[in-house]
């Protein structure tokens, strides 16, 4: 299976990603404690799982998983010195690992990739022991929540999430989660909404950087949508137009499911 966001620049944007945000608190409010054993579920090149490794200390274990032997390196060597992170080449639908052998599986931005997501849950709570948390946070319609939009915009935004879709990639899984977490058989399923981004007006730098780096990799999946390359690159342009936009809003949310296991 590949990675339809693969890309030489896709570690140093999931990083920027990664950074932009202060995860910890919603870590702990999750039920992350000290001591725990944590699988990270599609670690990328595992920054997260550093905040996870310090947050657990010594006595806990962070175990990051990914299919991307290049992240798996990256994360490795930023870990070297957290003798309690190890990362693994696993399929997230099928890790291998044992069952019941961790207290807090979490997994970001991986589901959204999968159209077969809930086979991932389904594995997600095989491996977490009886009342250990499973908690996935996920996108809802990343990108396609701005104000003004102009109509070739609009219309350019329905194809991108078609041409997406074509993939098994979905936009908006964060919202079918917690159907998803009840169907496995996930107990006291709860759900947070918190923001992803909030650009009121330009964008800076770094968030114009992410887009980019986003529209290139995805020229090869997503053009066809578009009927060509070229028309595909057009809207990108005024995409990226419309987010230097001063009058221009632009924001995302992040669904957050957490759900026991029975
Ligand atoms: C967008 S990154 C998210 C990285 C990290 N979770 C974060 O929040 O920064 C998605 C990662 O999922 C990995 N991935 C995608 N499908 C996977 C699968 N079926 N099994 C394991 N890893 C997968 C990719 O290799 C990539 O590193």
């Amino acid at each position: 299976m590949t990675y339809i966001m693969e890309s030489s620049e896709e570690s140093r944007r999931l990083q920027l990603q990664a950074q932009a945000d202060d995860i910890r608190p919603l870590l702990r409010a999750t039920g992350l404690v000290r001591g725990a054993r944590v699988l990270d579920a599609g670690c990328g090149p595992g920054e997260i799982s550093q905040t996870l490794a310090h947050l657990v200390g010594v006595e806990g274990r962070v175990t990051g998983i990914d299919m991307s032997e290049a992240r798996l390196a990256e994360a490795t060597r930023r870990c070297a010195d957290l003798p309690q992170a190890r990362f693994l080449r696993r399929d997230i639908r099928d890790t291998g690992l044992p069952d019941a052998s961790f207290d807090y599986t979490w997994s970001q931005y991986v589901l959204e990739y999968l159209s077969d997501w809930d086979a991932a849950l389904a594995e997600f709570v095989r491996v977490t022991r009886p009342g250990g948390r499973v908690v996935v946070s996920e996108i809802d319609g990343q990108g396609m929540n701005n104000w003004p939009l102009p109509k070739e915009l609009e219309d350019g935004a329905q194809r991108f999430a078609q041409g997406l879709s074509a993939h098994g990639f979905d936009l908006f899984v964060g919202r079918k989660l917690f159907q998803g977490f009840r169907k496995v058989g996930l107990r006291d399923v709860r759900v947070h909404v918190v923001p992803q981004y909030v650009v009121a007006g330009t964008a800076d730098e770094r968030f114009m950087a992410d887009w980019r780096t986003r529209f290139e990799a995805l020229a090869p999946a997503v053009s066809p949508a578009f009927g060509s390359e070229v028309a595909y690159r057009e809207f990108c342009q005024a995409y990226l137009r419309m987010l230097s936009d001063p009058d221009t809003l632009k924001y995302s949310v992040l669904v957050v499911t957490e759900g026991v296991r029975a």
